[in-house]
């Protein structure tokens, strides 16, 4: 089987068209896009091999809460995978542990599958405690199956990566713990892979894909990213 390329947009790109033109050249399977939600139903539509993705969700089924989408409302369009705990919601938005627990609890109930996000700042990397912050990042209440994307923050949208060997550490750390709760699960790498540092991460059996953020929009990149990824 393949490894697992999951593309993140964030909030890319701003109009419909567009996002139509990334989703067709994306459409290869093991592939997850994860477009805007504002586009997440047309971009279904045009996913025929790859599976679509929601960037977050809200953990209560239906109710008054402004602005949130539901776990039923992702599903109901199509939705198969839920990125949470992404660190530019954990920092820029002050995400918490707990808040995120209940995302993934609402997500896996729902019957979506999990894609939790963990990861060190550079100041926690610098002090030693990145397996510290993973170990309290993974000791909310997980579901029997998830996806866990490492990606330190410092990493993101930096151009530049950890490298592959510190970042297997960092998965096999989390392996560990999981491994422990009895989980089952699998760990990707995410943090500037682009289609020419992809390999480097992929050749290691312990990292089951990567999540990949600046790179799923540029459609050169696109191209490369799926073929190294059904290698
Ligand atoms: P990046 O983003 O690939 O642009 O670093 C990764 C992510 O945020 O998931």
């Amino acid at each position: 089987m393949g490894k697992l390329l999951v593309f993140n947009w964030k909030m890319n790109p701003a109009t419909l068209k567009e996002s139509l033109a990334l989703a067709k050249i994306s459409d290869q399977k093991n592939i997850v896009v994860a477009p805007p939600f504002i586009f997440t139903e047309e971009v279904g539509r045009v996913l025929k091999k790859a599976k679509l993705g929601a960037q977050d969700l809200f953990w209560e089924a239906g109710g008054a809460f402004t602005g949130e989408i539901s776990p039923r409302e992702l599903k109901n369009l199509g939705v198969r995978y839920v990125i949470l705990g992404h660190s530019e919601r954990r920092h820029k938005l002050g995400e918490t542990d707990d808040m995120i627990e209940k995302k993934i609890k609402a997500a896996a109930e729902s019957g979506l599958m999990p894609i939790l996000c963990v990861g060190e700042t550079k100041k926690e990397k610098a002090a030693g405690e990145r397996d510290w912050i993973l170990r309290r990042q993974l000791s909310i209440d997980l579901p029997g199956k998830l996806l866990v994307a490492y990606e330190p923050v410092w990493a993101i949208g930096t151009g530049e990566p950890e490298s592959p060997e510190e970042a297997v550490k960092a998965i096999n750390f989390i392996s560990r713990l999981l491994t422990k709760k009895r989980k089952k699960f699998k760990v990707l790498y995410g943090g500037s892979v682009n289609s020419l540092n992809l390999k480097n991460y992929l050749q290691y059996k312990e990292v089951a894909g990567a999540l990949v953020g600046g790179a799923s929009l540029k459609k050169e990149q696109i191209k490369k990213l799926i073929k190294l990824c059904q290698k």
